[in-house]
């Protein structure tokens, strides 16, 4: 029942490029490296990569099935399969889920802008006149100054969505993403040939067991979900514009194996430079803020190498952010029959100002984040995860990956993994939120 005004990918290309570049964002880039800085570094990384395996990929999967197999938006979605159920709640909460993050992925998106454009006209002496951190204090300080750059950030998520899913929303990735590798290249040859080299490698691949905690584990979990863009429909959506003769499993694996990599790459980046000047690895949200940028102005070139890197990380979070936006206006497109236009620039409006909060109150920011990560995410995870494996019959499911899951064990370990496997695991998130467990 595809409406043709729907709009579709190119081919699984498109597909493949445009979900990488949901994936791969802040949380590979800033989030990543310093929660592995904080958790014990490569136990850390150990238990990320069997997440992404064990339960990311599986989960990836669901979603990207649902959506192909319905092509609609999350709510719509829900009410193709089980309509006169409950389960259409589970695509409103994907849709709120995605307002309330881009609120805040905007301003933090603005930051990066923020850095990009003074690095490039100033060289970083233009952030360091008074040192690095108290630039960056004054900046997540000042209200006025977040917001103008957040603006910006929504506005360019909303002109590319508004364009299309194949002028707009493909066609970005297509050349945001090799950028983005691209410049990452560039700035793993100057950390590869640092002095911290060894350090860095060792920190992020030799696991230190003792520093890992539970609540490591479950953070490496959580970031998992963040990272993979799971949990709220993103790839739901993402799917329902793929054609039925366009193949799933392999573009799941793929996809989760680029932002698996960006991630790691993204720590090979920052982790030698940060050790080859006796900087500290577990500074936290400020690691890629304040710490790396004292690294940069110690080495020759600093201002290149620091608008290249804010550069990177403003690119990544640009494609992540049109998914977000996308998951809401798919909704309001399919369901309200609202041109995509006007529904891109109206969301994106409503969101930018959901937003301003998180820059202007001190402390809104990451309670914000704590509402979607900890709580919106999982719980939208641990129900897609029981539709995919508990509601859908098997014959159902089998039908909808037409032909695509290959053998039958690969199809019977994608089942245990949805049915057992991430509910469990996801249950522990939540069972840790309330504090039943530490
Ligand atoms: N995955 C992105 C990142 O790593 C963020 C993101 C985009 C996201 N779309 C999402 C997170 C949907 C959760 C759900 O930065």
């Amino acid at each position: 029942m595809a409406t043709p005004s729907r709009g579709s990918w190119t081919g699984h290309l498109g597909f493949v490029l445009a979900a990488a570049g949901s994936a791969i964002g802040l949380g590979n880039i800033w989030m990543f490296p310093y929660r592995t800085g904080t958790n014990g570094g490569a136990a850390f990384v150990l238990v990320y990569v069997i997440a992404v395996v064990a339960i990311g990929i599986p989960l990836l999967l669901s979603e990207v099935l649902i959506g192909r197999s319905t092509k609609r938006n999350p709510v719509g979605a829900f009410r193709v399969l089980r309509g006169g159920s409950m389960w259409p709640a589970l695509g409103w909460l994907g849709v709120a889920a995605g307002f309330i993050i881009l609120s805040y992925y905007g301003v933090v998106a603005g930051w990066a802008l923020e850095y990009t454009w003074r690095c490039a006209l100033g060289g970083l002496g233009a952030i360091d006149s008074g040192g690095v951190a108290e630039f960056f204090g004054r900046l997540t300080s000042e209200g006025p100054r977040q917001v103008v750059n957040q603006a910006a950030v929504m506005a360019a998520t909303a002109a590319i969505v508004a364009r299309g899913v194949e002028a707009g929303i493909e066609r970005a990735s297509k050349i945001l993403l090799p950028l983005l590798f691209a410049l990452l290249l560039v700035l793993l040859g100057y950390s590869l040939t640092s002095e911290g080299v060894g350090q860095g490698l060792e920190f992020l691949f030799k696991p230190r067991f003792d520093e890992l905690t539970w609540r490591g584990v479950l953070a490496a979990l959580g970031q998992a979900f963040f990272s993979l863009s799971l949990g709220m429909g993103a790839m739901i959506t993402y799917g329902s514009y793929l054609g039925d003769e366009e193949r799933l499993v392999w573009p799941a694996f793929l996809i989760a194996g680029m932002d698996t990599l960006l991630a790691i790459l993204a720590g090979l980046v920052i982790f030698p430079l940060v050790f080859s000047y006796g900087l500290e690895p577990g500074a936290g949200p400020g690691l890629i803020f304040i710490t790396l940028p004292k690294a940069f102005l110690q080495m020759p070139g600093s201002g290149f190498l620091a608008t290249m890197f804010f550069a990177l990380v403003l690119f990544a979070a640009v494609t992540s952010a049109i998914s977000l936006l996308e998951v809401v206006v798919s909704f309001v497109v399919d369901e309200l029959g609202v041109g995509r236009a006007v529904a891109s620039w109206g969301a994106g409006l409503l969101i930018f100002g959901l937003g301003v909060p998180s820059a202007v109150v001190p402390g809104f920011l990451d309670r914000v984040d704590g509402l979607a990560s900890n709580w919106m995410l999982p719980v939208g995870g641990l129900l897609i995860a029981i539709f995919a494996g508990w509601t859908l019959k098997r014959d159902e499911a089998r039908a909808a990956f037409r032909g695509d899951s290959g053998s039958d064990a690969g199809f019977d370990a994608w089942r245990l993994c949805v049915r057992y496997l991430a509910p469990t695991a996801v249950a522990f998130i939540l069972l840790q939120n309330i504090g039943l467990i530490d």
